[in-house]
């Protein structure tokens, strides 16, 4: 049986890491037999450049066409200048929307050797593991009315829609329950109740899903600007966030920076498993491409290794493959090997490529 895999490796940054992706891929159908049915195709600027858009419709039919989409990153100052609805990112928003990717888990978690990179005290995110589970699909990112029109006395009025319905709300809220019952039984569903009706219905419909399916599960309503303190305040008291488009666009990044670098953490984004079984799925780096430290390969690729790992274990059903590259990655870090954003003093200093083999070095002793 053979993996298909669409490999959207991007701009910026995103080649250089996934070029250590590709490696890791190769290893594991030498070594272990598995077998990946591999396309790339262009995403973001480079597609852009070459294509005319930041995907085409041809990369759109195999996106959804294979078993797990993964995606280096997008954008770059070049791109900077473009209309709006003909940027970079919208071709990441475009799958997101188009592959119904409504479940986006961004995991922060940190590693011991990584414990003093943290900009919080190493007792307040030791062992820190919590997971953001953000709403991709819905919310401001996509609600309608959206746009800019010109007022009769010559302003100009921006729009944006915060817009949820009650399935919306269901189906994220399921997710997110049914990922705390595998982890610590804890789920908090984070909202602006007290301004916002969407945030009102949110809250109710939680509590609904919650009394009808997941009672055993530990739930707790927070504002998101409280959960934005708590982070960070005190991190470990959460598992599970579950949280709309916006809100968990915010908290994610300062989740992830409580880590200690963004270059660390992975992402998946899923959809509703369909008639014939598969459930779509990207997966993804949290942090961006880049620009400033493009092609001198000194990335950090464990994001997008991680990434990997997510999907063999979401998409390919293979966990042992999963946790065995999970633990390839934390042994290098153990051993002081470290690409330059996660660097302190008597550390190795390697590059993107030395860490790929160093992650292929301690998998092949695994
Ligand atoms: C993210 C990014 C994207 C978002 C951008 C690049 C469109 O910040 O994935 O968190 O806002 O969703
Ligand atoms: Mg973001």
């Amino acid at each position: 049986m053979s993996h298909s895999l669409l490999i959207l490796a991007g701009d910026g940054i995103g080649p250089e890491v996934m070029q250590q992706v590709i490696r890791l891929l190769g290893w594991f159908e030498r070594k272990r037999g598995l077998k990946f049915d591999i396309t790339e195709a262009l995403c973001g600027g480079s597609a852009i450049d070459v294509e005319g858009a930041p995907i085409s419709d041809a990369t759109m039919k195999i996106a959804a066409s294979v078993d797990a989409v993964l995606l280096g990153a997008v954008g770059g100052p070049r791109w900077d200048s473009l209309a709006f609805d003909q940027k970079p990112e919208r071709g990441l928003l475009r799958l997101r929307k188009e592959l119904g990717l409504f479940a986006n888990l961004r995991p922060a978690m940190v590693f011991e050797a990584l414990v003093d990179a943290s900009s919080l005290k190493p007792d307040l995110v030791r062992g820190l593991d919590i997971m953001i589970l953000r709403e991709l699909t819905g919310g401001v990112y996509f609600g309608e009315p959206r746009g800019i029109t010109t007022l009769p006395d010559g302003q100009k009025r921006g729009v944006n829609t915060q817009v949820y319905t009650t399935r919306e709300i269901e189906r994220i809220a399921r997710v997110g329950f049914e990922l705390a019952a595998k982890r610590n039984g804890k789920v908090h569903s984070v909202e602006k109740a007290n301004v916002m009706e969407s945030g009102v219905l949110w809250r109710e419909v939680v509590t609904q899903v919650h009394q009808a399916e997941f009672s055993h599960i530990e739930l707790q309503h927070m504002y998101a600007d409280n959960c934005a303190m708590q982070l960070v305040r005190n991190p470990k008291q959460f598992d599970v966030i579950v949280t709309d488009n916006l809100f968990g666009d915010l908290l994610s990044d300062c989740a992830a920076m409580l880590t200690g670098s963004l270059g660390m953490l992975p992402s998946a984004s899923l959809g509703a498993v369909g008639p014939n079984g598969k459930r779509p799925a990207m997966y993804e780096p949290v942090h961006g491409s880049a620009p400033d430290i493009a092609g001198r390969n000194i990335a950090n690729p464990l994001a997008t290794i991680l990434s990997l790992a997510m999907a063999f274990r979401l998409s390919f059903n293979l966990p042992e493959e999963a946790r065995q590259i999970e633990e390839a990655v934390k042994r290098v870090l153990d051993s002081g090997i470290r690409t330059a954003d996660i660097y302190s003093d008597g550390m190795a200093k390697v590059s993107t490529s030395t860490m790929g083999e160093a992650v292929l070095r301690e998998i092949d002793r695994l």
